[in-house]
């Protein structure tokens, strides 16, 4: 399942606070940056404490002239922030170099809009920013990857403490104390309901149906709970999907039908995308 991965952006807000569409996806992006400095370096090469402790500056982008999602990957000679030495919250299976990655050339590139330069990701700046607020990322393991790359960014200014653990280790809540501060995902495939068909022997199939009239349930039930959304999901559409409007069938993704009508990917994810940004904007206003 971790093969199915992508993501998408958003921002949400709680019924009072002020909505938090820039700082979403001005967060995502950092994410994005240190999403795949997962697997830390080694702690020679450099110091990885030394240059987020910086004073505070405004970051001056301006968003109307910066379209941060067009850029590329370039490289950046300062690595990453964090090393597994310094991540108090990596976890073993993420611990590439612990278990003998043995290049580290990964670890050092950042992304560069087109338009501006975006600054380094300063962690003490974050968390007074979000200070008071609650912070979900909801999705697949993509948006998991997000919060784990989060928290390991945060942990060099506060330890967080692990509140709560789902049996499967799915749906994870962290709270850092000094700063009031809640960083959690809601585990869901498709955003919306999905079920798998099975065979006859109760084995999967693979093939899903998925109802656009409703969100799936964990996140659902977290949504009141949330000031600040991250949603980043998308890879699990990438299957045979028969797409349902409550009892009446839409169509379908990846199943050549000639009797059913063929939903592109791209059409299948804005049907889960808006029925969520729809659940989401009923929250908020
Ligand atoms: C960090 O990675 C190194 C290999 O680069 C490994 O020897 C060490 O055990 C790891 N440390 C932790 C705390 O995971
Ligand atoms: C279950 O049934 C499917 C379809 O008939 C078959 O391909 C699969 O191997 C079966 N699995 C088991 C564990 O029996
Ligand atoms: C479409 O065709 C498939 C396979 O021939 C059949 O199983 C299915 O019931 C048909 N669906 C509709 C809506 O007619």
């Amino acid at each position: 399942m971790q093969r199915w991965i992508y993501h998408q952006t958003c921002g949400k807000k709680s019924k009072k606070v002020t909505t938090i569409w820039t700082l979403a996806l001005y967060l995502l992006l950092c994410i994005t940056l240190f999403s795949i400095t997962f697997f830390l370096f080694p702690h020679n090469s450099f110091n990885p404490i030394n240059d987020y402790n910086v004073l505070y500056v405004e970051p001056q982008l301006n968003f109307k002239d910066c379209d941060l999602s067009k850029g590329q990957w370039i490289r950046d000679e300062r690595g990453s922030l964090y090393t597994n030495f310094s991540c108090p919250t990596i976890t073993d299976s993420k611990n590439c170099l612990k278990h003998g990655r043995p290049n580290t050339d990964f670890l050092f590139w950042r992304w560069k809009p087109e338009g501006c330069e975006l600054p380094r990701f300063n962690p003490k700046a974050f968390l007074n920013l979000v200070r008071g607020k609650k912070m979900n990322f909801i999705g697949d393991s993509v948006a998991r990857n997000h919060m784990e790359s989060l928290l390991c960014l945060l942990s060099m200014e506060e330890t967080p403490k692990d509140i709560y653990k789902d049996a499967d280790d799915r749906n994870r809540i962290w709270y850092f104390r000094e700063h009031d501060f809640t960083l959690s995902t809601s585990w869901t495939k498709f955003l919306v309901a999905g079920f798998e068909r099975t065979h006859a022997n109760k084995t999967g199939t693979g093939i899903y149906d998925l109802d656009i009239d409703k969100i799936d349930e964990q996140w659902a039930k977290d949504l009141p709970n949330t000031d600040i959304a991250i949603v980043s999901a998308g890879h699990w559409l990438f299957r045979p999907i028969y797409i349902h409007r409550g009892d009446e069938t839409i169509g379908c993704i990846f199943c050549n039908l000639p009797n059913m009508t063929q939903i592109s990917l791209k059409e299948g994810f804005k049907l889960v995308l808006s029925i969520s940004m729809d659940v989401i904007t009923a929250k908020t206003t």
